[in-house]
């Protein structure tokens, strides 16, 4: 009789196994880490003599180079963030809050990669009603496109012949029939993932996967989905606001600095090419709370607006909000003003948000915090055409950041007047003295002094 797969469930802590699901680990006691994986009936000695042909061992110098072809996705954004184009055959994750604009990017390129390209969208999350409506709002064609709606992977095998891009929308939504557990379940992201990274190598398909995030921002499902993806990406930004981050945590084909920044519109995703000054507000310089500090987000520098709320207390524990800037990087640095400056926060509750749903979680605008916070404090507004970075010590020293040059020449650029740095940075901007008034910083206090004479 032929033998069958069967299921077994694995523990993800210490592989212990178990028939059947268990809410805790008989072995090492962890609650909810049991995962449902097949097991394949081991090759008998004959069917591995007919079927397998094993690889021999050969010198670095007899490997032949395999050619990476790229093809545009129509994104000059997209494309930089992959490292120059699509790569035939590679495996792009896409990850990103819910509502965020994933399925949107991918429609669009799907329709454009349609017109010299055999498409598939297969969408196991909105029926082939909603994408089309979708693709008609976006005005972005892709007649050619090739939709399917289901779940099961099963039955994207055979749909895809002469298929070269695929898009699989999504992940935690899609399972396969090889496992009783439900969709989106450690198992059945890892199995579904494990399939399809074998059609992509085997058939030459390039796949894009949206995957869903957890609430802490990470991606949902097993971190092995990450190790057999070619490519990861993360699409962020404020669900409120326009502006979207496109950000490559691993690619194989690329480096993983160049970011890429896009709009969100009715009309689509419009990536921005010119995106200095989009993160600054209006009333800078007129209001008090507001910093600006060039912010270096991969490969490229922009100048970005952090504004600080500082309240009387209401009653009871003051309240401390961060939106865009670390929690406790924020405790951390009210802690250095009241300590190293005088500033009492005690009865004071602290909002910081940082315009356009950007993410700040570089050291370098801790300066900028800080005189944000200051300005709110004093309720006086830092000058409209001044700047300011550094890294801010527990002992109230500013310290030294990377790319200080180009965070100057991103002053300039903008048509600031002034930037106050870290003092031990001063070699590397020193020729900008001329376009720019530079101020070297040593402590928190001098800045403080320095944009505050009377405080
Ligand atoms: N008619 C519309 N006009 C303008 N913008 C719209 C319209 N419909 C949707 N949007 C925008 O598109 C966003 C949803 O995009 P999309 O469906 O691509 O997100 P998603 O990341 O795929 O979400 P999910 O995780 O739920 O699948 C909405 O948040 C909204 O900003
Ligand atoms: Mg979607």
């Amino acid at each position: 009789m032929a033998k069958t797969n069967t299921t077994v469930y694995v523990c993800s802590e210490c592989g212990a196994t178990s028939p059947r699901w268990l809410g805790r680990c008989p072995s090492c006691g962890q609650f909810n880490t049991m995962a449902e994986e097949i097991v394949k009936p081991a090759a008998s000695e004959n069917a591995k003599k007919g079927v397998y042909s094993l690889p021999h061992a050969k010198p670095l110098s007899q490997v032949t180079y395999e050619r990476h072809d790229r093809v545009s996705s129509g994104i000059s954004e997209f494309d930089t963030v992959l490292g120059g184009g699509i790569v035939k055959g590679s495996l792009v994750l896409l990850g990103g809050d819910p509502g965020i604009g994933k399925s949107t990017l991918l429609t669009q390129i799907s329709a454009h990669l349609s017109k010299n390209h055999k498409v598939l969208y297969f969408s196991a999350e909105e029926s082939c009603s909603q994408v089309k409506m979708r693709c008609d709002r976006l005005g972005c064609g892709g007649e050619q496109m090739l939709l399917l709606n289901g779940t099961c992977i099963d039955n994207l095998e055979s749909e895809l012949d002469g298929v070269e891009y695929c898009v699989v929308d999504s992940i935690q939504a899609v399972y396969t029939d090889d496992l009783s557990s439900s969709s989106g379940s450690v198992g059945q992201v890892r199995e579904c993932a494990t399939k399809l990274m074998r059609i992509a190598k085997s058939r030459g398909i390039t796949f894009f996967i949206i995957g869903h995030v957890t609430k802490e921002g990470a991606l949902a499902g097993p971190k092995v989905l990450e190790h057999i993806m070619d490519t990861v990406l993360y699409f962020e930004g404020e669900n409120r606001e326009n502006f979207r981050i496109l950000r490559a945590v691993k690619n194989r084909f690329g480096n993983v600095s160049e970011v890429g920044v896009f709009e969100m519109t009715g009309e689509g995703i419009i990536a921005i090419n010119d995106y200095s000054g989009i993160f600054l507000s209006e009333s800078r310089g007129e209001e008090a709370g507001c910093a600006v500090t060039p912010s270096q987000t991969g490969n490229r520098c922009m100048n970005v607006e952090i504004q600080a709320l500082i309240t009387k207390v209401a009653f009871g524990q003051p309240r401390r909000m961060s939106l865009g800037v670390d929690y406790n990087k924020l405790a951390l640095l009210l802690a250095v003003l009241e300590k190293r400056c005088n500033l009492h926060f005690s009865a004071q509750e602290v909002y910081i948000n940082v315009m356009g749903g950007i993410k700040l979680n570089e050291p370098a605008c801790d300066l900028a915090v800080c005189a944000a916070l200051a300005s709110s404090y004093f309720d006086k507004p830092v000058d409209k055409y001044t700047a300011v970075f550094g890294e801010v010590g527990l002992t109230g020293e500013v310290r030294a950041v990377q790319y200080a040059e180009k965070r100057v020449q991103e002053c300039v650029k903008m048509g600031f007047k002034r930037v106050l740095l870290p003092a031990k940075n001063m070699k590397s901007v020193a020729k900008y003295a001329d376009k720019i008034s530079i101020v070297p910083v040593l402590y928190l206090g001098t800045m403080l002094k320095s944009l505050f004479p009377k405080d």
